[in-house]
């Protein structure tokens, strides 16, 4: 390695000459090697009223049968349902998990039809936070839920947006990806297409709704991701028929007037969707994943139980003195609870030592007042038999006045 020719980089840096094969150079291999070897995983959440071509349409990307049976008209709720794939083109393997809205749009008050659908990304989020927290984390066989695209599918009304749309669509802006279709588009004319493809863009401006912007930071996908960026929303016709056009059998949808091809481009934008999705960009819709959106909830949900970068004084924290001030706070707000506890024990106590004394000193009052009565009763009886006994004297002098009296009559009778 020839000194001389060294450059000295401003952030002191030296970018050397290689004289030689070292064999970094197959570091890329590795890299796909491994990945090829781990597989890949792929989430997609599809969000559409009853009936507007969810199914069909992923049947149609991924070539599977997720339709099982028609979804009633008459959930009370909005409801999620979960299938998983075990997909394989070539030797790369790709676990697909299709996550789709059931009942949506349905309710008569849709205020609030995003909450499950919000609750259902966040839980995702939440999952895979506990894993990261974890002491002992395994990574290499967690199966990663967290949604990496939104399909949403606009009715092709050729209008405007519901406000069913408009809501839903602000509520997990901040949370997914979203990639806005028109459903069913072969349902609308082409000049009225480009009319309602313009007039959602504008409304979606209108109401700070963020979609998917696929990137144009990397010089081999810049052109074709930025002609993709402004033809979005894409409009969408699926269908799993095969039907015959001159001698080819093609996939479409056969109409009295002829047939649409699904991967026909000038038809309809199923091929464009399809190579956005999983030939260019897939890698790109992980990454904002988990760079924009699982940070996002991530910060927010450490900031919400205390955990911080910097104290008050604007200074770092680590997460040792984070971990000591959680824990004198916590030890400091039992105490506190403690003390609160013993103050309402000796409260109880002492409100119980009061009525009890009260009811004592009522029982004494009584006892006295009793004894009071019990004593002037006594006092009565006792002067009653007094005077009782008076009159009994009484009575015996009487009687033996009037028994001598009596006497002294008959003497003087038998003197006559
Ligand atoms: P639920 O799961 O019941 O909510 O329905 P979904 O949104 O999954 O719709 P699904 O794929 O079952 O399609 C409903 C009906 O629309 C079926 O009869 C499909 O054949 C039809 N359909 C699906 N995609 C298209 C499309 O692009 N254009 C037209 N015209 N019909 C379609």
């Amino acid at each position: 390695i020839p000194d001389d020719e060294d450059i000295q980089r401003e952030d002191n840096i030296r970018c050397l000459t290689m004289l030689g094969h070292f064999g970094f150079e197959c570091l890329p291999h590795q890299l796909v090697n491994r990945s090829i070897q781990q597989g890949f995983s792929f989430n997609v959440l599809c969000v559409g009223e009853t009936g507007i071509g969810k199914s069909t349409l992923i049947d149609t990307l991924f070539n599977t049968n997720l339709k099982d049976k028609k979804s009633s008209h008459f959930y009370s709720n909005i409801e999620l349902k979960i299938q998983t794939y075990e997909l394989q083109e070539s030797n790369v393997q790709l676990k697909l998990t299709v996550v789709k809205t059931v009942g949506y749009g349905d309710q008569i008050n849709k205020e609030a039809s995003f909450q499950p659908i919000a609750d259902y990304i966040d839980a995702q989020f939440e999952a895979y936070l506990q894993e990261e927290l974890k002491i002992k984390r395994s990574f290499v066989d967690y199966h990663d839920s967290r949604i990496h695209v939104c399909l949403y599918f606009i009715s092709p009304t050729g209008h405007s947006l519901k406000s069913l749309d408009l809501l839903t669509m602000k509520n997990i802006d901040s949370k997914v990806n979203i990639i806005p279709l028109i459903a069913k588009a072969d349902a609308i004319s082409k000049n009225d297409l480009q009319k309602f493809k313009c007039k959602i863009m504008s409304e979606l401006v209108t109401h700070g709704i963020q979609i998917y912007q696929f990137p144009t930071d990397d010089e081999t996908t810049t052109q074709v991701n930025s002609s993709m960026n402004g033809q979005l929303p894409f409009a969408v016709v699926g269908s799993m028929d095969e039907v015959k056009v001159g001698k080819r059998m093609v996939r479409g949808r056969q109409y009295p007037w002829g047939v649409l091809q699904v991967e026909n481009e000038s038809h309809c934008d199923f091929v464009k969707l399809r190579d956005m999705l999983l030939c260019t960009n897939m890698e790109d819709l992980k990454e904002q994943t988990h760079t924009q959106h699982y940070e996002r909830y991530r910060c927010c949900k450490l900031h919400k139980i205390g955990f911080t970068d910097v104290g008050p004084d604007n200074q770092p924290v680590s997460f040792q003195e984070i971990y000591e001030a959680k824990r004198q706070e916590f030890y400091d707000q039992c105490q506190r609870e403690e003390e609160e506890l013993k103050q309402k024990f000796m409260q109880q106590v002492k409100d119980k030592e009061m009525t009890l004394k009260e009811a004592e000193k009522e029982l004494q009052d009584k006892f006295e007042h009793l004894k009071r009565v019990q004593q002037e009763e006594r006092i009565k009886i006792e002067e009653e038999k007094r005077q009782l006994e008076e009159e009994i004297i009484n009575f015996y002098k009487m009687k033996a006045g009037s028994e001598t009296l009596q006497t002294q009559g008959s003497t003087n009778i038998k003197k006559d």
